[in-house]
């Protein structure tokens, strides 16, 4: 399915760009940046269905490492960055200081924190504000929250806005460009991750969503740093008086007295 899309894309990019001479008309460059558009937006969509008919077939893999939760989340902030500025949203981080690493599949994480944080984005309104959290769950698990200052979602339409396909009356007054799968999406990664979703949403004031990592997922914090085995230290005679501090300043030529001149 995406063999003949990335094709479509490719080529139309292509024409759009007029990279084998300019177009007799100006009108088949506007076209061609249509399709192109068009083109993205198929994408995105068939990937979102894909991925969640893998996530319900049981076949999404999980490519499990450890991670650091704020870099991955730091990261996606960067890429959405553009898009926030151009609404006139901002968005603030709250991340708490040295969390050890998490066993998670990144590219989930990715796209559960690039789901939530579009929405944020989607149903925020200028001037308004999104935060991001990485934190400790009262368990000793790890959470992340994505908490914004939008229209919210009214309480009859959460079990709406939740299943497959289902989106609020938010997004259907707005017009905004959707399908209703990317918090199916999200619920379907975090459950593979044996963790929890909650949404909190008040109208007008506005919605936080949290995801909770177990934990097991959190990787033991090393010990800071091992001290050098005995055996290699190498022992340094000190001087019985300090040195003089001509001699301190010249470095260099202490240097070269010592060990020769540099190869
Ligand atoms: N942060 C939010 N603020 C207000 N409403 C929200 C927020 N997040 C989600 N919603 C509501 O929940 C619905 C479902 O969200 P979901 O992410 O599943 O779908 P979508 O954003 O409409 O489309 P897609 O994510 O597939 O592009 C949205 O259509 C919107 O009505
Ligand atoms: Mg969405």
């Amino acid at each position: 399915m995406r063999t003949p899309l990335n094709a479509i894309l490719g080529f139309s990019e292509v024409m759009k760009g007029e990279m084998f001479g300019p177009h007799s008309s100006p009108q088949y460059a506007e076209y061609a940046g249509d399709i192109h558009s068009s083109g993205q937006h198929l994408l995105s969509l068939i990937n979102e269905i894909l991925d969640l008919s893998r996530i319900e077939a049981g076949r999404y893999d999980l490519n499990e490492e450890a991670l650091t939760l704020a870099y991955v989340v730091e990261d996606c902030h960067h890429l959405l960055k553009v898009r926030a500025k151009n609404k006139g949203v901002a968005i603030i981080e709250r991340f708490e200081a040295d969390m050890p690493k998490l066993w998670a599949d990144e590219r989930s994480i990715r796209q559960i924190v690039l789901n939530l944080m579009s929405n944020a984005i989607k149903f925020t309104p200028i001037g308004g504000e999104i935060t991001l959290k990485v934190g400790w769950t009262a368990s000793g698990g790890q959470y992340i929250a994505v908490k914004d200052t939008g229209a919210g979602i009214p309480e009859d339409e959460i079990p709406i806005v939740l299943s497959n396909f289902g989106q609020g009356s938010n997004a259907i007054k707005n017009a905004e460009q959707g399908t209703g799968l990317g918090l199916p999406i999200v619920q379907g990664l975090v459950s593979m991750h044996g963790g929890t979703f909650t949404l909190k949403s008040t109208v007008r004031i506005g919605t936080e969503v949290t995801v909770t990592f177990p934990a097991e997922r959190v990787m033991e914090a090393l010990p800071a740093i091992a001290s050098p085995p005995v055996a290699a230290r190498i022992d340094i005679p000190m001087a019985e008086e300090p040195l003089p501090a001509a001699m301190v300043q010249n470095v260099g030529a202490l240097r070269r007295a010592l060990f020769g001149p540099r190869r």
